[in-house]
C-alpha cells in the first residue's frame, strides 16, 4: 500500500510546550480513518499541523510523497488536504453563497486539473445549501452550517478531506444525513481523516482508527478489531473516558 497522507512523529505546541508528542499516522487513498481520544489529547493541533496554522517544532507531513509540512496554510489545499476545522470558521455575516465563492476560487487556482466535483454535484450532496445560498451563515442552524463548512471543503477539490469533530452537538438525524455524504464521497475516491468524539461513529464509518493519549497514537484499531476494543473496560476509560 502506498499512502497518500504520512504524517511522521510529530511534535508540536504553543509557545515552545509540545503538546503533540511524536504522532505518527497514514491515511490510504479512499479510506475513511478516524482518530479518537480524551479532550486535550492533542487532536485539533494534529490537524492544525495538517492545514499549516501550528508549524510543528520536528517531524514531517508528507502528501503523495511530498514534504509539505512547511507550506504555510493559505497554500497548503493546493497539495490536495482540505480541511474542516473544529468550530467550522465560517463568515457568519457573509452570505452562503460568499463563502463558498471564495473556496471555489481558490480551488479553480490552486487545483486546476484534480477537480472531483463540481458546484452541483456538491448542491446533490447537500440540497439544503442550495436553498439557503442567499442566507447570511450566521442565521443557519448548527447542521446547516457544518453542511456549508463541508461543501466549502469539498469547492477547494482535495484528496484528503480533515474533519475536526463533525458531528459534535448535531441532531441524530442531521448526523445520519452527513455520515451519509461522507460514503459517497469515499466511494468516489476521496480519502478521509475525521477527529470524532463518538467511538460508535468511528467504529461503523472508518475502516482503520487511531486512539490518542497525551500527544500520541497509542493504539491503533482496524474495522474488525473494535468488538475486542470497546470489551476491555481499562482501555476505554483510559484512553476514551468511557
Ligand atoms: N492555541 C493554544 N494555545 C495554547 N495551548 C493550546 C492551544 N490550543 C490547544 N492548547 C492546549 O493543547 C492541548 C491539546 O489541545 P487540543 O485542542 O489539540 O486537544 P484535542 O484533543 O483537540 O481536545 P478536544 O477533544 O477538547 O477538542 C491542551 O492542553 C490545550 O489546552
Ligand atoms: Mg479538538
Amino acid at each position: 500500500m502506498n499512502p497518500m497522507l504520512v504524517v511522521d512523529n510529530l511534535r508540536a505546541g504553543y509557545a515552545g510546550v509540545p503538546v503533540v508528542h511524536g504522532a505518527s499516522l497514514h491515511v490510504a487513498r479512499g479510506e475513511i480513518v478516524s482518530i479518537i481520544g480524551a479532550n486535550g489529547a492533542g487532536k485539533s493541533t494534529l490537524v492544525a499541523c495538517l492545514c499549516g496554522l501550528v508549524q510543528p517544532m520536528s517531524g514531517r507531513v508528507m502528501m503523495d510523497g511530498r514534504d509539505v509540512t512547511a507550506v504555510p496554510a493559505h497554500r497548503r489545499q493546493a497539495s490536495g488536504i482540505a480541511v474542516v476545522l473544529e468550530g467550522r470558521h465560517l463568515f457568519p455575516e457573509l452570505s452562503v453563497r460568499d463563502n463558498l465563492a471564495i473556496a471555489e476560487a481558490t480551488g479553480e487556482r490552486q487545483r486546476r486539473g484534480h477537480r472531483r466535483l463540481t458546484r452541483d454535484e456538491v448542491f446533490e450532496l447537500f440540497p439544503v445549501v442550495r436553498e439557503r445560498l442567499a442566507s447570511p451563515v450566521g442565521l443557519l442552524s448548527g447542521g446547516q452550517q457544518q453542511m456549508v463548512a463541508i461543501a466549502r471543503a469539498l469547492l477547494l477539490q482535495p484528496d484528503l478531506l480533515v474533519l475536526d469533530e463533525l458531528t459534535t452537538g448535531l441532531a441524530p438525524i442531521v448526523v445520519k444525513d452527513i455520515l451519509n455524504v461522507l460514503t459517497r464521497l469515499r466511494d468516489r475516491g476521496l480519502s478521509l481523516l475525521l477527529v470524532e468524539q463518538s467511538i460508535r461513529i468511528a467504529a461503523d464509518l472508518s475502516d482503520r482508527s487511531y486512539v490518542m493519549s497525551v500527544g500520541r497514537m497509542v493504539h491503533e484499531v482496524g474495522a474488525d478489531d473494535w468488538p475486542r476494543l470497546l470489551a476491555d473496560d481499562a482501555l476505554v476509560k483510559a484512553y476514551l473516558h468511557g
